[in-house]
């Protein structure tokens, strides 16, 4: 793995802008915290700065692909056959339609990442994939997003949509913005749809949030902005939210523990709730 910021430690080459080549971008470094291949060396060396600054968002980062995956099973085990996944990353292991297809073969999903490098790589390893589309876009503009042709083709919005937003309303420094853009979508779903959310913390005392928002203020969008569970509670006031409620991303109805699960107590860092769009 070489310290060149062109050389991705995956075979895909990254055909990054040139600015992009300077700063790490939130994408890359969380596939690089969460042990996958498409980062460059600015992201590797702003992932071990978090690593050295809090080691507590290895587990944090990881607790939060386990919610997603939980999330996802809940709700395709309750009926949701399609989903809408804002933010979603650099595809890595289980990704939003592998977990949903366990339970519904058919599940469509169109992912929607702002990150130019996210999207390349999500249709490089998921454009062939029938009912699955990845598209760029800016969470912030639903009505942008929404008429994407790639949301369009694979989303039926008469019908109930898994509204997903895992770790990523961080990235959306204005906390009433952040409410009114999430309060926007579940207006324009039908009752029935539902919403999954996780958010970086930023009233745990375990987690030095002070470190990780001033290592973030690398990237290009700017710092991030952890929220308290008060300041959460507001962004999904308006889904009727599942047991158990709003909790840490382990809390949320944990699965019994395996033979060969990771040492270690469940940690910290990401809040997190399920809950639907009631009848109008
Ligand atoms: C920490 S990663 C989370 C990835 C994935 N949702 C997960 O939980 O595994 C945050 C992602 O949100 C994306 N993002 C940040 N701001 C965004 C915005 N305004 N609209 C869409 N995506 C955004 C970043 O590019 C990044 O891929």
């Amino acid at each position: 793995m070489g310290d060149d910021p062109r050389t991705p430690s995956s075979g895909i080459p990254l055909r990054l802008a040139e600015d992009d080549l300077e700063r790490p971008s939130s994408a890359r470094v969380y596939d690089y915290l969460l042990g996958g291949t498409s980062h460059g060396a600015v992201d590797r060396r702003l992932g071990r700065e978090l690593v050295d600054a809090e080691p507590l968002v290895v587990p944090i980062v990881r607790e939060n692909r386990s919610f997603l995956r939980r999330a996802v099973t809940f709700l395709a085990r309750a009926g949701i056959d399609q989903f809408l996944d804002l933010g979603s990353g650099i595809p890595t292991m289980g990704n939003t339609h592998e977990v949903a297809r366990r339970v519904v073969p058919d599940a469509r999903v169109a992912y929607v990442d702002v990150d130019p490098v996210a999207v390349e790589h999500g249709e490089l390893r998921l454009g062939r994939v029938t009912g699955v589309t990845v598209s760029r876009g800016d969470l912030r503009r639903p009505d942008d997003v929404l008429a994407t042709p790639a949301v369009r083709d694979v989303l039926d919005l008469g019908r109930p949509v898994g509204l997903l937003m895992f770790s990523v309303l961080q990235h959306v420094p204005d906390g009433e913005e952040a409410r009114a853009v999430v309060a926007d979508y579940l207006a324009r779903l039908v009752p029935g749809s539902a919403l999954a959310v996780s958010h970086l913390s930023g009233d745990d005392p375990r987690v030095d949030v002070g470190a990780l928002r001033r290592l973030s203020s690398a990237y290009p969008r700017g710092a991030i902005t952890p929220r308290s569970g008060g300041e959460l509670a507001g962004i999904v006031a308006g889904v009727e939210i599942v047991a158990p409620g709003l909790v840490f991303a382990a809390q949320w109805r944990p699965e019994p523990r395996r033979a060969g699960d990771p040492d270690g107590e469940p940690c910290c860092g990401h809040r997190a709730a399920v809950g639907f769009v009631p009848a109008r």
